[in-house]
């Protein structure tokens, strides 16, 4: 293979660069001529004490990794790839209380549990609820006549569908999504610094929340995760508060992004937005999320010497699972540079590599990026963008701050 044409110096997960654009073209170049390929850095850089990981770009690649928890584990070095500061002993204690940092056999048990608020059935019993916020969402917009799509429309109702999922009393809302909010967007300077407050505000919120309902149970998700009479164990209340926390940062930021970059790609795709106002077909949310990528790069450690697509990697070196690549692998998707809202079939990892960790709230992320377009369309059809749209500043996340649109 001939040596990928990569400038000197560039980094996958630089956050300035991020906050430009994706690294696209980039990512191609490596497909194409080192699909695992060692991004060297300065020791201390991205808040790790190494020199760099590998950027894993294939499709198979990401889906290999992500099936095999026991040799790529995501609790050596978690699965964010980037911090602003560097990783402490007590940050990464904190970081491996959540589900997305255990690894089986601790995972299994954990996950099993979590799982019981994730049903089919959970989810189908939101529906109504969220049908109704969207719409009210939607409608407030359009009283605006003009806004930012990000805080008026996108924000909402992934913030409504967490606290409906959990069931915080209507009071309580601002303030949890005011937590949430700061502590998400910790690398862009908007943000910065408050982000650790905030997570342990939420934290003793959770907390409490779930020492009540164990002495008062009620019929609802906090008593069906911390009840010790139901089989199958329970979570202590610490673990409930950390529970809390991960649906803020998996469920929050990632889907707002989704809807975000959904919205976008209907503008820059007038034809796409004419076929969903008159079709809506059921393709589209799996398609938003192929061509969006909320989460860019999630990453794992090596446990044991290895081989990945013909590259040897060392125990305990890093390996960057960039999902984004793999949505556009040509080996797995036709004109995978087309947005194809009826796209079929669509095996992207937006959701990630199909393994242990896979989303576990795909399916309510799909339901809230269906009605909200399903309210948009319904609503207001000829909503237009007015201004371009601001990138967050992340390594990681693929996020739009802003984006000016007008609704009529
Ligand atoms: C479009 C929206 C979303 C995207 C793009 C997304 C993406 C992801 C990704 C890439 C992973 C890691 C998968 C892996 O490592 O294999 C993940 C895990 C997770 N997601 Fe999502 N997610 C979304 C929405 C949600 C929602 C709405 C919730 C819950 C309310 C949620 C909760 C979680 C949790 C708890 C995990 C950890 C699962 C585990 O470690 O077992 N996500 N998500």
């Amino acid at each position: 293979m001939a040596e990928p044409r990569i400038p000197a110096g560039f980094d996958f997960t630089d956050p300035d660069l991020c906050a430009r654009r994706v690294p696209a073209a980039e990512l191609a170049e490596l497909r194409r001529a080192a699909p695992v390929w060692w991004q060297a850095q300065q020791r201390g850089s991205a808040g790790f004490d190494d020199d760099g990981f590998w950027v894993v770009t294939r499709h198979a690649d990401i889906v290999e990794i992500s099936r095999s928890s026991h040799l790529y584990g995501s609790w050596e070095n978690t699965a964010i790839i980037r911090h602003v500061r560097t990783v402490t002993q007590e940050s990464l204690d904190m970081q491996r209380l959540i589900l997305l940092n255990i690894d089986p056999p601790e995972h299994t048990k954990l996950r099993g549990i979590i799982s019981r608020g994730f049903t089919p059935r959970a989810i189908a019993n939101l529906r109504d609820a969220l049908a109704e916020r969207a719409e009210r969402i939607v409608r407030a917009a359009l009283e605006e006549g003009t806004g930012d799509f990000v805080a008026d429309v996108a924000c909402e109702l992934p913030l409504q569908a967490i606290a409906e999922l959990i069931g915080i009393p209507q009071e309580d809302r601002k303030q949890i999504f005011e937590w949430s909010n700061t502590m998400v967007g910790d690398e862009d300077p908007e943000f910065a610094d408050s982000g650790l407050a905030a997570a342990a505000q939420l934290l003793g919120y959770a907390m409490t929340m779930a020492d009540e309902r164990r002495k008062c149970p009620r019929d609802d998700i906090v008593t069906k995760l911390v009840n010790a009479q139901i089989e199958g164990g329970h979570l202590s209340s610490d673990e409930f508060g950390y529970f809390v926390l991960i649906l803020s940062v998996a469920g929050n930021e990632t889907t707002r992004n989704a809807i975000s970059h959904g919205m976008l790609a209907f503008f820059d795709h007038p034809e796409q937005w004419d076929l969903f106002v008159a079709e809506r077909p059921q393709t589209t949310a799996d398609e938003i999320v192929r061509w969006a990528t909320p989460v860019t790069v999630f990453q794992r450690t090596a446990r044991a010497d290895t081989v990945l697509g013909g590259q040897e990697v060392k125990a305990g070196q890093r390996l960057g699972l960039f999902y984004r690549s793999a949505n556009f692998d040509e080996d797995v998707f036709d004109s995978p540079e087309k947005f194809d809202i009826t796209r079929s079939p669509n095996p992207h990892l937006g959701f990630g590599g199909t393994g242990a960790h896979y989303c576990i709230g795909a399916n309510l992320a799909r339901l809230e990026i269906d009605l909200i377009f399903g309210a948009i369309a319904q609503a207001m059809p000829d909503i237009r963008k007015v201004g371009d749209p601001e990138r967050l500043r992340s390594g990681w996340l693929n996020g739009i701050k802003r984006l000016p649109v007008s609704y009529h």
